[in-house]
């Protein structure tokens, strides 16, 4: 089928309604098998557990057309885990790993032509998420869910593609010690919303946290992982337990060691040596790599020698290399690219 006429270029990260989209609903103990509809409107009781209690979680990937005109995923079993881990923190029945993916083939296939030819800088991003859909008015979990996949392409998740962000050190904090930092839960982002205004209204592209026990130590920011390069070329990154486990920082420490020959280190890492650094850069699903020139901790400017007009040169590399496998013109480790047409 021909592509859809949109000007893939110019998409920003942006809502694109496109033509399928899975359901699935989970009632009196089970999973039905789950269908692709064109409706994208769905109708709840206003006490459905989802508006009143907030039971509610998501993930994020993308398809890409690759160079040779496949259409593929990046590591969706790795969604599928983490929203299964997700599901069990927020006590949410689990979504079929194994059904999940088939749930990502079945929407990526039906909306093939929303899927931005390769090398347009967009991708088809996914929106896997899942809700409590009952009435509930005592604060307990949901009798009944659904499980949806929405698919819309986008273009870069910052204004500015990849130019150098500036970011500020917040004075809220992300996620409670021992609380839900680590899973990708609606309420983590429906908290980060005051502040991500903010954030804008001064001038900043994100906020970065700190670690909510000591506020000594960098976690993330609100909607990626954060990665360091040290002068003589480390990849360093925040090891905490209330940081979401990234899966494209997970897949980046691997591309640093295994194909960049690179020394890779999680570690804690504190506020105060972030001014040693050489890079820095926001990595995730949306933000892809996206690199960081100014960190602002209260009005004291931490400036990478990488500038801001340009990524960092290791940066570079680790996007290069990343949205090579990605794209198909770097072969990647075994069971990284789903092939779905
Ligand atoms: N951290 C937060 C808070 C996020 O929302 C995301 C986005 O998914 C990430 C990190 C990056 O994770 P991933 O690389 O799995 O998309
Ligand atoms: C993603 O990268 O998939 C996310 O969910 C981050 C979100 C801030 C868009």
């Amino acid at each position: 089928m021909a592509k859809k006429d949109i000007k893939w270029g110019e998409l920003g990260f942006g809502y694109v309604k496109t033509d399928y989209r899975f359901v699935s609903k989970f009632k009196d103990g089970k999973w039905d098998d789950g269908v692709i509809t064109e409706d994208s409107e769905i109708v709840l009781n206003e006490c459905a557990c989802v508006f009143q209690y907030a039971q509610t979680c998501f993930e994020g990937l993308k398809a890409y057309e690759t160079e040779d005109g496949h259409i593929v995923c990046f590591r969706p079993d790795l969604n599928a885990e983490r929203m299964a881990e997700t599901a069990r923190r927020l006590r949410m029945p689990v979504f079929p790993e194994e059904k999940f993916i088939e749930a990502v083939e079945k929407v990526v296939s039906a909306n093939a032509d929303f899927v931005p030819p390769y090398g347009s800088g967009a991708t088809l991003y996914l929106r896997p998420f899942m809700f409590g859909s009952d009435s509930i008015i005592g604060v307990k979990p949901a009798n009944e869910y659904e499980f949806r996949i929405f698919g819309t392409p986008v273009g870069p998740y910052f204004k500015g593609g990849v130019k150098p962000l500036t970011v500020r050190i917040s004075d809220l904090d992300r996620a409670a010690p021992r609380g839900t930092g680590n899973i990708k839960a609606g309420l983590n982002y429906a908290m980060s919303l005051y502040n991500i205004v903010d954030a804008h209204e001064c001038g900043f592209d994100e906020n970065v946290y700190l670690d909510p026990g000591t506020r000594t130590k960098i976690e993330e920011t609100g909607g990626a992982n954060i990665i360091f390069i040290t002068k003589d070329g480390k990849l360093v990154t925040p090891k905490s337990d209330s940081i979401l486990p990234s899966i494209t920082r997970r897949s980046l420490m691997v591309v640093a060691e295994k194909y960049l020959g690179m020394e890779v280190e999680q570690r804690e890492v504190y506020l105060d040596e972030i001014a040693d650094f050489a890079e820095c850069g926001l990595c995730g699903t949306a933000a892809v790599i996206s690199p960081v020139g100014k960190i602002n901790d209260h009005g004291k400017e931490i400036c990478f020698p990488s500038g801001m007009s340009d990524m960092g040169p290791v940066t570079k590399k680790l996007y290069d290399t990343l949205t090579g496998i990605q794209m198909g013109r770097l072969e990647a480790p075994e069971g990284w690219i789903h092939v779905i047409k």
